[in-house]
């Protein structure tokens, strides 16, 4: 073997070394010590979704409110047909009334100056589990009320006036949402909703996907017994 060769390979090795120990902490899941990952099985090519846009009717779109609102996730009208309604980064849901943004309503109690601006949506990460994050949002069209899924409150719901959201539910079946992401409401009123894991948190999203550890839930809310059941 060249010298060169020999080199290299010897470089790789101790790069291999330097990775499994990581003598820095640098890595990404240092803070995981339990951090584990599961084997996904892919569907066959067949099974995959084709793209539905086949005239890129997508392109013709244009970007609105970039610069006043930050992260924003789910979108909902509220039963005047008034919104868009949405979630932003710092915990917020803002409603747009036609010609600028209000503030209508709070998953979290504490709007402390931590949960104040920032210059880029992952600055807010760091506090999201104290000012909340609205992802899944979405109207009772009966009562007015609109219920959102918070990535670190659960299930909440709020009146048609707006405020302080209250929770409706944390866990089902004894295990606790970590990361309620989206929801729908069915015109028996039931509430239709997703926690997208039991151990990673949001801001820990990359983990998350690192992992691919199945344990997401479908979950029903009732709200007139105010139960929980886990669907899958
Ligand atoms: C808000 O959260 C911060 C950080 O956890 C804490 O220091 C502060 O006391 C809280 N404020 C209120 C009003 O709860």
């Amino acid at each position: 073997m060249k010298p060169l060769a020999i080199a290299a390979a010897v470089l790789v090795l101790l790069l291999a070394i330097y990775c499994k120990l990581d003598p820095f902490n640098l890595s990404p899941i240092a803070d995981y010590p339990h951090f584990q990952t599961f084997k996904v099985n892919m569907p066959p090519w067949s099974q995959i979704p084709k793209p539905r846009d086949a005239h890129n009717l997508l392109r013709n779109s244009r970007i609105k409110f970039s610069d006043q609102v930050q992260g924003p996730e789910s979108l909902a009208f509220d039963p005047l047909g008034r919104g868009p309604y949405t979630g932003v980064a710092d915990g917020r849901v803002v409603v747009w009334y036609g010609h600028s943004w209000s503030d209508f309503a709070y998953s979290s109690p504490n709007r402390s100056e931590i949960c104040g601006w920032k210059p880029s949506t992952a600055s807010y990460w760091e506090s999201e589990h104290v000012c909340g994050r609205p992802l899944g949002l979405r109207f009772d069209s009966r009562s007015g009320e609109l219920y959102i899924a918070d990535a670190y409150f659960g299930l909440m719901k709020v009146g048609p006036e707006g405020g302080l959201a209250t929770t409706l539910a944390t866990e089902a079946e004894g295990v606790k949402f970590k990361f309620t992401n989206d929801l729908d409401v069915d015109d028996d009123e039931t509430v239709y909703f997703t926690d997208r894991s039991s151990i990673h948190e949001r801001r820990n999203f990359v983990l998350l996907m690192y992992s691919a550890v199945a344990n997401g839930r479908v979950l029903r809310y009732d709200p007139k017994t105010k139960q929980t059941n886990v669907l899958m």
